[in-house]
C-alpha cells in the first residue's frame, strides 16, 4: 500500500497544494515509478487519499500517455506524432523502431526491456523528430541514432545521446 510505504513523501506532496484533489498527478506518477503502472489498488487508494471517486481518478490516467494501466517496459519509448515532428519524419523513426524492437505501438518486448507508443506533442518541435523514453528525451534522430541509443540502453541502463529531463528542470548555479 501506497500509504504504509511513502506516508511521508504523500503527506509532503498533498501539503504543498492548497486544494488536496491538486495532488493526484504527483501521486500517480508515485505510485507508477512504484509499480511500473498504475494498477487498479492504486487508483482506488489514491481516490480515498485525495477524497475523489475513483473514476475521477481513472479519467486522469487514461487521459495522460505518461501514466499506463498495465505493466510497461523498464524503457518506455514514446514518439512524437504531432504535426512539426510529422513534417521531419516521426513516421519513418516509428518504421525504424518498430523493426529494430519488433513489436508495434502499444506492445512490449518479450524481454520486457522496451515499451512502445506514439503520443502528442512533447513540446520539443524545433528539434524533431524526438522521442521520451522514461523521464529523457531524445532529439533531431535519425535510424544511426535510434540503434545507439538502443544498444545504450540495453548495455549500460542509459544513454549519453539524451537530451533531457525536462520534467525537472536543474537549478543553475550562478557564474562569476
Ligand atoms: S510536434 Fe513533436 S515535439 Fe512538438
Amino acid at each position: 500500500m501506497l500509504l504504509e510505504k511513502y506516508k511521508d513523501e504523500i503527506e509532503q506532496i498533498i501539503s504543498r497544494y492548497p486544494v488536496r484533489r491538486s495532488a493526484l498527478l504527483p501521486l500517480l506518477n508515485l505510485a507508477q515509478r512504484e509499480e511500473g503502472y498504475v494498477s487498479e489498488t492504486a487508483m482506488k487508494e489514491i481516490a480515498r487519499i485525495l477524497r475523489l471517486t475513483p473514476p475521477q481518478v481513472y479519467e486522469v490516467v487514461t487521459f495522460y500517455t505518461l501514466l499506463s494501466l498495465k505493466p510497461i517496459g523498464k524503457f518506455h519509448v514514446q514518439v512524437c506524432r504531432s504535426l512539426m515532428c510529422a513534417l521531419v519524419g516521426s513516421d519513418t523513426l516509428l518504421g525504424w523502431l518498430q523493426t529494430r524492437l519488433g513489436i508495434r505501438p502499444g506492445e512490449t518486448t518479450p524481454d520486457c526491456l522496451f515499451t512502445l507508443s506514439t503520443v502528442e506533442c512533447l513540446a520539443s518541435c524545433g528539434t524533431g523528430p524526438m522521442m521520451q523514453i522514461n523521464d529523457d528525451y531524445y532529439e533531431r534522430l535519425t535510424e544511426d541514432k535510434v540503434d545507439r541509443i538502443l544498444a545504450d540502453l540495453k548495455r549500460d541502463g542509459t544513454s549519453p545521446l539524451k537530451s533531457g529531463p525536462f520534467m525537472v528542470p536543474e537549478l543553475k548555479r550562478a557564474h562569476g
